[in-house]
């Protein structure tokens, strides 16, 4: 039994949940709980980054060029996008709210459409990873 994939497999599905289900629910919700989640979900994600690199060479995906692949790929940019951009807009707003926190309403805003971009380039990612071995 592949132990290590099944293993990794399991880690990339739970930081995945994990730091998209915290996003979906902050893009909601305005981003109330946006500050102590952060770190967690900035985790969650490298996790995510990391485990599923393991997944593409350890389940051979780096030498097949099929359709699977291609979506695969779409899906993983996708996330890596999700990440950076959710990195520096949250990011840069949770500073502004630390620095300010009187005059916090265009801060508040950006917490919120940082969280709703990335919401829905993880939705994307979501759908390309489950989908990919049907395509
Ligand atoms: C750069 C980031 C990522 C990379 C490189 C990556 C890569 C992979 C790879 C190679 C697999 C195995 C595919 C196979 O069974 O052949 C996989 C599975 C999976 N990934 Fe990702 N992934 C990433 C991020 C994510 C994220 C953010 C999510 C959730 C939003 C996610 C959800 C899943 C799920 C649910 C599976 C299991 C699919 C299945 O077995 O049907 N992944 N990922």
């Amino acid at each position: 039994m592949p132990w290590a994939i099944i293993l990794t497999l399991s880690i990339h599905v739970l930081a995945a949940i994990f730091w998209t289900g915290t996003t979906f629910t902050l893009a909601r919700t305005g981003g109330g709980l946006a500050g102590p989640l952060f770190r967690p979900q900035m985790g969650a994600a490298a996790l995510a980054v990391l485990s599923g690199a393991y997944l593409w060479f350890g389940l051979h995906h780096e030498g097949a060029a099929g359709p699977a692949e291609r979506v695969l790929e779409a899906a993983a940019l996708s996330a890596l996008l999700a990440a950076g951009l959710q990195a520096v807009i949250v990011g840069r707003a949770l500073a502004a709210l630390d620095k300010d926190p009187a005059d916090d309403s265009p801060a508040r805003a950006r917490l919120a459409s940082g969280h709703r971009l990335a919401a829905l380039l993880l939705a994307l990612t979501a759908i390309g990873m489950v989908t990919a071995r049907y395509v």
